[in-house]
């Protein structure tokens, strides 16, 4: 399937396109990091991850904010350690992230914590490197960090994650700002747990936050949202308690099949039109996007091992799998699947599926591809929630890594073998 434009460029991936049949990242042929580092393999643009950052930062220009990128859509230490250096902050839900925050250069200060069950452990680790904020989910949360900050001597910077139920119309898995789900504090009870936040000596009330879910492509959610938040804030403040900064949550979605959601600049040109007009543009604004800054710049290349014809169906076997790439089996995600080396003439419809031994293990179905055993395709849109979720599953080792940066390469993961997932095993 051609899906390429007169100018060789993919829509929506920038960073990807093709010199005569060949895919390229940037100034890299795909096909030879294959032959170099064996598939299946994620590769990463750097210039796209700063590009998708730099539409944030012009948007939020002038302002006093901070982009927190949510590191759960791709924690590799190089990805961090790019955002570090391009002044990014993280948004954490362990402590194993925030020790992935460290190792990569970030700056605690701007760390945030997030997440429904962060356990006392991690409390007292996030205390001392020093974060910049915990973003608490519960009544019972604050309390529990109430004490833990005071057993340690210290002041926890908290912010409430007030659930705005507002409908954000993505899959249900990754929706999270209705009265129905697990997270946040319902928008009825937030002055109250303002209040009690306010009352407890180990805590600091620095800000609000929210979060509605995840792969939005439409401005409205966000501004529905704004309101309903500065509703809060405006109760909150005339009950005594300042809110220094208001955080939005996740960014936006992107593109994987023709989706056209707003730019981030164009996205925070009307955030802050309705912040302004409701006087509250002088706040510090935080956000944490994390599939927007990563998701279009990578791609997942894997190989075809065997074309399988059937009655109902054809099957194309390639040797990645459920476990490299977990969001269509989860979500029924699709991810746009492309040869790697465009063959001329007409193609077959093939399910792609993995080696894995469930029938859930499926990549795209019904896809239009000429290719042949031996020769790789790439799934694009894999640069979030992809490794990131990857797991042994039939003790498969997760794939390597690889950042291009314009025409050099950086491995920045060795693919894992069966002893490395042996390590920490013991026989009895
Ligand atoms: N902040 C919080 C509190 C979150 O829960 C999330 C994502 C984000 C920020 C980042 O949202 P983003 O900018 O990436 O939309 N595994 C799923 C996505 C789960 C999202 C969970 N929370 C997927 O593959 O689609």
């Amino acid at each position: 399937m051609n899906m390429t434009t007169s100018t060789g460029k993919l829509p929506g991936h920038p960073f990807l396109h093709r010199r005569g049949q060949q895919l390229m990242l940037e100034e890299v042929p795909l096909a030879d990091l294959a032959a170099r580092w064996g598939t299946p393999l994620f590769v990463y643009s750097k210039a796209s991850m700063l590009a998708a950052l730099a539409a944030y930062q012009r948007g939020l220009a002038g302002r006093k904010a901070q982009i927190c990128y949510a590191m759960k859509a791709n924690s590799s230490l190089a990805v961090l350690q790019l955002f570090a250096r391009a002044g990014c902050g993280f948004d954490i839900v362990s402590g194993g992230e925030l020790e992935r925050v460290l190792a990569a250069g970030g700056d605690p200060a701007k760390v945030i914590f997030s997440g429904v069950g962060k356990t006392r452990a991690e409390m007292a680790q996030a205390l001392r490197a020093g974060i910049g904020c915990f973003n608490v989910e519960s009544e019972s949360e604050l309390d529990v960090l109430h004490r833990v900050a005071s057993e340690l001597g210290r002041i926890a910077p908290v912010s409430l994650r007030v659930n705005p139920n507002v409908d954000a119309k993505t899959h249900p898995y990754i929706s999270t700002g209705l009265k129905d789900n697990k997270f946040g504090i319902a928008h009825e009870n937030a002055l109250a747990a303002y209040r009690h936040a306010a009352s407890l000596s180990g805590l600091r009330v620095v800000g609000i936050d929210c979060h509605i879910g995840s792969q939005i492509t439409d401005s409205a959610p966000y501004l529905d949202t704004i309101d309903r938040i500065l509703d809060l804030v405006e109760e909150i403040e005339k009950a005594g308690i300042a809110i220094a900064h208001i955080d939005l949550g996740g960014g936006l979605g992107i593109s994987y099949n023709g989706e056209a959601p707003p730019a981030a600049d164009d996205l925070w040109s009307a955030l802050l039109a309705r912040f302004d007009a409701r006087g509250h543009g002088g706040r510090q604004f935080m956000i944490e996007p994390g599939r927007s800054l990563v998701g279009n710049a990578g791609v997942c290349l894997t190989e075809v091992l065997y074309l399988k014809p059937g009655e109902e169906k054809n099957f194309c076997i390639v040797d990645a799998a459920m476990n490299d790439l977990p969001r269509p089996a989860m979500y029924e995600a699709f991810h746009q699947i492309v040869a790697v080396c465009e063959n001329p003439g007409p193609g077959t419809l093939y399910d792609v599926v993995g080696p894995v031994c469930e029938s859930g293990d499926w990549l795209g179905r019904q896809r239009l591809l000429h290719v042949a055993p031996g020769e790789l395709l790439a799934v694009l849109s894999a640069g979030a929630y992809c490794m990131s979720m990857a797991s042994n599953y039939n003790t498969r080792g997760r794939p390597a890594e690889v950042l291009v940066d314009g025409s050099q390469v950086h491995l920045i993961r060795e693919r894992e073998d069966a002893r490395d997932q042996m390590r920490s095993e013991r026989l009895v």
